[in-house]
């Protein structure tokens, strides 16, 4: 994919917030499913947990609406995408269980060793400084704390991207609002070998990093 191409600012705009909150909702119920099954292999269903870059809050609240027992506190730099992650847990009936903020993933809301596990999904091609943000990851987990993250890779085969980019652009958006979004995002990630050396140069010593098609995850050992 070549050089990276960091994306612009967050999405400060509410309609523009509402708009992606309703397409996550349509179409992230088998990204959020494939999340779920990682959390359920580490055996998480209960304790503290942060995600990070939460925007519409539709993968904190799919895990919570699984397990219950899950306290969730999400953060996004967006107040407009806290407030529509706000409404769509009291639509679910989970206001109370899920705690949305505005944060920053370079200064996690949590005390040093505090959380179980800590999320962050599509969100790390945002983040200008990953190694302080992992480092931050680092510091707020207990020791035997988990998390899954999950972001795209300029890695990824031009064919898939070119699919995936029609797929998004033609059926998703309509060539409408958002329908450069897509590219703009995977242009804006990492590859694995830079991702790579930001695990190593930060704090964390537990990682496994790993490519499926589009996405790369990274997830404690
Ligand atoms: C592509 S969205 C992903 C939202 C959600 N995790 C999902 O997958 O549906 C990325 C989110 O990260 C947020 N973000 C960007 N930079 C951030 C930062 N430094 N700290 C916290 N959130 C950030 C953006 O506002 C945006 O809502």
């Amino acid at each position: 994919m070549g050089e990276r191409i960091p994306e612009t600012e967050a999405i400060v705009d509410r309609d523009l917030a509402e708009y992606y909150s309703r397409l996550a909702k349509k179409y992230m119920k088998i990204p959020c499913r494939r999340v779920l099954y990682k959390i359920k292999a580490k055996g998480i269903d209960e304790g503290w947990a942060l995600d990070v870059g939460t925007g519409p809050g539709i993968f904190p609240i799919s895990i919570v609406k699984a397990y219950p027992r899950l306290r969730f506190t999400c953060i996004d730099i967006s107040p407009a995408m806290v407030a529509v992650a706000r409404g769509n847990a009291n639509e679910f009936g989970l206001g109370g269980l899920i705690d949305f903020q505005v944060g920053s993933a370079y200064q996690l809301p949590c005390s040093d060793k505090s959380m179980d596990m800590v999320t962050c999904i599509n969100t790390l091609h945002h983040l200008q400084d990953p190694i302080a943000f992992l480092n931050e990851v680092d510091r707020v987990l207990k020791e035997k704390g988990h998390f899954v993250i999950v972001d795209f890779h300029r890695d990824t085969s031009r064919i898939a991207v070119w699919f995936f980019n029609l797929l998004w652009k033609w059926v998703i958006t309509r060539n409408g609002l958002g329908s450069e979004s897509f590219m703009e995002s995977v242009r804006s990630s990492y590859s694995v070998s830079e991702f790579r050396a930001f695990l190593e140069q930060s704090a964390m010593k537990r990682w496994v990093l790993y490519t499926r098609s589009l996405e790369m995850w990274i997830e404690s050992a």
